[in-house]
């Protein structure tokens, strides 16, 4: 068994939490129990997130996509959303993990949104790992918004560049991610931190979301800890 090596941790890791549906469909289940169970696939990669000492995590939860399914299973995946906050700002507060979200928030039913700014309200004082929620979430949602905050602050052209770009992201502030994770065996990036990845390193497996251990977590860092990312550079410049 190969070791993480610790003066070579990504700072940001983002996962795509996929293949619910599909996990409970093998056990000849609903949809809604693959759901339940990745909710502990969820507090799994936040512990050994936070053990491995990562500094943020982005996890998927619900994209701006997802309002398309349908009704009984967006409000299944409200609830286990709202029981999990709940249930885990404890957890949160005894890692010292301080919980951010990103997406539009507005677009969730009231009790979820209270439940979400109760538990960023007692966390913001955390300074152990940043867990960030992207809900009802997508890139171009976030690019457009951007666009448009530029548009109404009367950004000069010349002064618009990268980083006064980034300063109207959700992520603002929060460095891109070096390792995005997918689970379910799907490589695509289903609108995800469209902007963030431009050089962010692709990790998929095939394991369903519900399956995916601390083991796996840690197969993820030390793939891309064996890799070398070379910006546009040759090798002999790194
Ligand atoms: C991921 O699992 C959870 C969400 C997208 C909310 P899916 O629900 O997409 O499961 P599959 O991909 O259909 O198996
Ligand atoms: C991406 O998974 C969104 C989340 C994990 C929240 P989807 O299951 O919605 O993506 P597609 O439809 O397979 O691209
Ligand atoms: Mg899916």
């Amino acid at each position: 068994m190969q070791k993480i090596n610790h003066n070579n941790l990504p700072q940001h890791v983002a996962i795509t939490m996929d293949g619910n549906g599909r996990w409970a469909k093998e056990k000849g289940m609903l949809r809604n129990f693959g759901h339940r169970n990745g909710v502990s696939a969820v507090k799994e990669s936040v512990e050994i997130a936070a053990e491995i000492g990562i500094k943020y995590l982005t996890l998927y939860a619900f994209s701006t996509e997802n309002w398309n399914r349908p009704k009984k299973e967006i409000s299944a995946l409200m609830n286990l959303l709202v029981s999990a906050i709940k249930k885990e700002v404890s957890t949160l507060m005894n890692n010292n993990i301080r919980l951010t979200t990103i997406g539009d928030l507005t677009e969730l039913p009231h009790i979820a949104q209270k439940n979400l700014n109760e538990a960023k309200e007692r966390t913001k004082n955390n300074t152990g790992m940043n867990l960030i929620l992207a809900l009802s979430y997508s890139g171009r949602w976030e690019i457009l918004n951007a666009i448009k905050k530029i548009i109404k602050n009367k950004i000069n052209i010349e002064e618009l560049n990268d980083l006064l770009f980034q300063q109207y992201l959700e992520t603002k502030n929060v460095p891109d991610p070096e390792l995005l994770i997918r689970t379910s065996g799907e490589k695509r990036i289903s609108n995800f931190l469209l902007w963030q990845i431009a050089y962010s390193e692709l990790y998929f497996t095939d394991k369903l979301w519900p399956d995916f251990t601390k083991n796996d977590f840690k197969k993820a860092i030390i793939d891309y800890q064996r890799r070398e990312r070379r910006f546009g550079l040759t090798t002999n410049q790194i």
